[in-house]
């Protein structure tokens, strides 16, 4: 049997003797008294008992060892800004956010949304939070005003935590409008809002509820606020995603199973080693900025490199391809982490950049999000010389489910599969209707893990144990079993390959978004009458989002000029609300929506159509002229 095929045995066969070996990766204030409890199945609870806390582990506990070196380095071609703290640097940093935190307020449980760009004081603020056994709520920066409300209205948090803007690509991007509005639209209204100031947008504070940061941290420029120990069981955070309805689920982890498994994972799966820096092109609004910006690197006593810009720029502002090979020169990156999309946008430039900067540093690259095509890989593989791991998960998981583990056993890859399980998960593939294991080479189900879950994965939707195991735990009929939601296959090697959503997620650029808040956002509009959005597959984006709309006024039809105006009408309408990154690429209007007789929308054979493909069984459709009305939009005559 090969290492790796021992090590995954023994995860599963014996999880608790396997996860108390990983637990020692992580310092514990008291150790756990029970590995495993899976009486409440399928909840999970890891390490009951044990007391310990993110950010002792991600910070405190290398100041002996290694307090003067990088612990994160932060770099904006945006703002031409560059700077390196040490883990002592990082360890004053938080402390001085953590007392500013508990002035306004903020102790343990207590809930702090984060609204922020990728500036250092972001990550600053994260650690605060777990600092205090607060839990953080990180939105990504790139969301609007709706979107923020609704999840401001779900985590209630006490304090939001924001700053005067973002910029991407030179352009600044106002934040705190965006945030006025989501709190004037939600219910839930914080105590405080805590407001780190670029000088990038000019901000109105509300008298009584907005504080800047910068006096406040300045008060406790030496303060010291010690660790608030958790339980292993504890709340760390709860990060929002999208799912088939339109209200977004808050995906809440655990305290020393996610510190266990981001340690194990640094170990055997990225094989980072404690004084080397690692990169991560994510932004901390995504679970991948959560596990590996801010913690996993840390937690391994890596730098942690934080890139706000484009990577088509270069450290002097000027356009250029080469800003990331820039930083893995300068910084001696030895371990990266990005996404297909952002490669396929580098592969358009010329392919000397690669060859510009000295790149023996770097080990290996992880590409995860979205699926891998075969091109891309070959392309970096070859540009880079080092290995290119695609890595599967999800904000559910935390941490890869399918990959290789090199560090524990070099291990071949295969374009276009993402691996084979990770110890810790029970990867099956079941028949979507049936609920049958197919057990057969390269038959196509449903991606299921069976429980318990490992260490690191959600326990439940915030506020919402129903929620969590209606949606994710009972979709085959029949089994307790947690459906990803992806169509998968295995080869005869136990590689997977992962096929697409079996729901309404689409991925954008390796953005996960749900068509249903886009819908919900576009039929607020008061000349829409019905609306169907699907994700269709693009070259570069992986998918892009595309509108159908039945308008109110039939006359929008047959008139180009007003089907025009609608349409922009719509697409600012959805950036306005959601965020940019969710505008459809394409609003079409037609006069009717292809339905089931009992008025369910056929989403999945307009997105056949879009593609080009067979839309399949159709016996079931109320109105077939409304899906040829599609086709007719679509054709270029149409
Ligand atoms: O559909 C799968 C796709 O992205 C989804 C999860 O997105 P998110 O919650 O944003 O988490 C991303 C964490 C990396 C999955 O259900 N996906 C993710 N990684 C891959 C992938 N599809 C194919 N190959 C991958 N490597």
């Amino acid at each position: 049997m090969s290492r790796y095929a021992e090590f995954y045995r023994r995860s599963i066969e014996t999880p608790e003797a396997f996860w108390a070996e990983q637990a020692e990766l992580i310092d514990w204030k008291t150790p756990p008294r029970q590995i495993l409890d899976t009486t409440r199945a399928p909840f999970v609870h890891w390490f009951a008992g044990g007391t310990t806390n993110l950010c002792h582990n991600a910070v405190d506990r290398h100041l002996a060892t290694r307090g003067d070196q990088p612990a994160l380095i932060a770099v904006s071609t945006e703002t031409g800004t560059e700077r390196s703290y040490s883990f002592k640097e990082l360890h004053a940093e938080v402390q001085r956010v953590a007392a500013s935190l508990k002035e306004l307020g903020v102790g343990k449980g207590d809930r702090v949304l984060i609204y922020m760009p990728m500036i250092p004081e972001a990550a600053f603020t994260m650690l605060a939070c777990a600092r205090l056994g607060a839990i953080h709520c990180v939105v990504f920066g790139g969301f609007a005003s709706a979107s923020l409300a609704s999840r401001i209205e779900d985590a209630t948090p006490k304090v939001v935590v924001s700053a005067d803007a973002g910029s991407r690509g030179g352009k600044v991007i106002a934040y705190k409008p965006l945030l006025d509005e989501a709190i004037r639209l939600s219910m839930h209204k914080p105590d405080a809002v805590l407001l780190f100031d670029r000088g990038l947008a000019p901000m109105d504070l509300s008298e009584g509820r907005d504080h800047l940061a910068a006096p406040l941290v300045e008060k406790h420029r030496d303060a010291q606020v010690p660790c608030t120990w958790l339980d292993a069981t504890d709340i760390s955070y709860t990060i929002y995603t999208s799912g088939t309805t339109g209200r977004p689920k808050g995906v809440q982890r655990d305290t020393g199973g996610y510190a266990v498994a981001l340690a194990a994972s640094m170990k055997h799966i990225f094989d980072g080693r404690a004084g080397e820096t690692y990169f991560s092109t994510s932004d901390i609004g995504w679970v991948v900025g959560h596990s590996y910006i801010v913690y996993g690197p840390l937690i391994a006593g890596m730098a942690t490199l934080m890139y706000e810009g484009l990577p088509t720029q270069g450290l002097d502002r000027q356009p250029d391809g080469g800003i990331w090979w820039q930083l893995v020169e300068k910084y001696k990156v030895t371990v990266m982490f990005s996404a297909p999309t952002a490669v396929r946008v580098l592969k358009k430039q010329d392919p000397a950049l690669l060859k510009k900067y000295d790149l023996s540093s770097l080990r290996a690259l992880f590409l995860a999000g979205e699926p891998l095509d075969e091109p891309t890989a070959r392309w970096i593989s070859e540009g880079l010389g080092v290995p290119i791991i695609d890595n599967y998960w999800q904000t559910e998981s935390g941490w890869p489910i399918l990959t290789v583990a090199n560090g524990v056993e070099t291990t071949r890859s295969k374009f276009g599969s993402p691996g084979v399980p990770m110890y810790g998960y029970k990867v099956k593939i079941l028949h979507e209707s049936t609920g049958e294991e197919l057990t057969a080479p390269n038959e196509k189900g449903v991606v299921v893990i069976e429980g318990p879950t490992p260490p690191g994965f959600m326990q439940t939707v915030w506020r919402d144990d129903e929620r969590f195991v209606d949606t994710y735990w009972k979709t085959v009929p029949g089994k307790l079993v947690y459906s990803t939601f992806d169509w998968g296959i295995r080869d005869e090697d136990g590689y997977y390959y992962i096929l697409g959503r079996t729901d309404d997620v689409i991925n954008v650029a390796g953005h996960r978004l749900g068509t249903r808040e886009i819908e919900e956002s576009i039929s607020g509009h008061a000349k829409v009458a019905e609306v169907a959005v699907v994700g269709v597959a693009d070259a570069l984006k992986g998918q892009v989002a595309m509108a159908f709309v039945v308008p109110r006024d039939g006359a929008v039809l047959g008139d180009a000029q007003a089907a025009l105006a609608l349409e922009g009408e719509v697409m600012k309408q959805v950036a306005d609300q959601l965020g940019a990154l969710a505008r459809p690429a394409r609003v079409h209007f037609v006069g009717a929506l292809p339905k089931t007789r009992s008025g369910k929308l056929l989403r999945r054979a307009i997105q056949a159509v879009c593609e080009g493909r067979d839309p399949g069984d159709l016996t079931t459709i109320e109105d077939p002229g409304a899906l040829q009305q599609i086709r007719q939009t679509l054709s270029p005559q149409g």
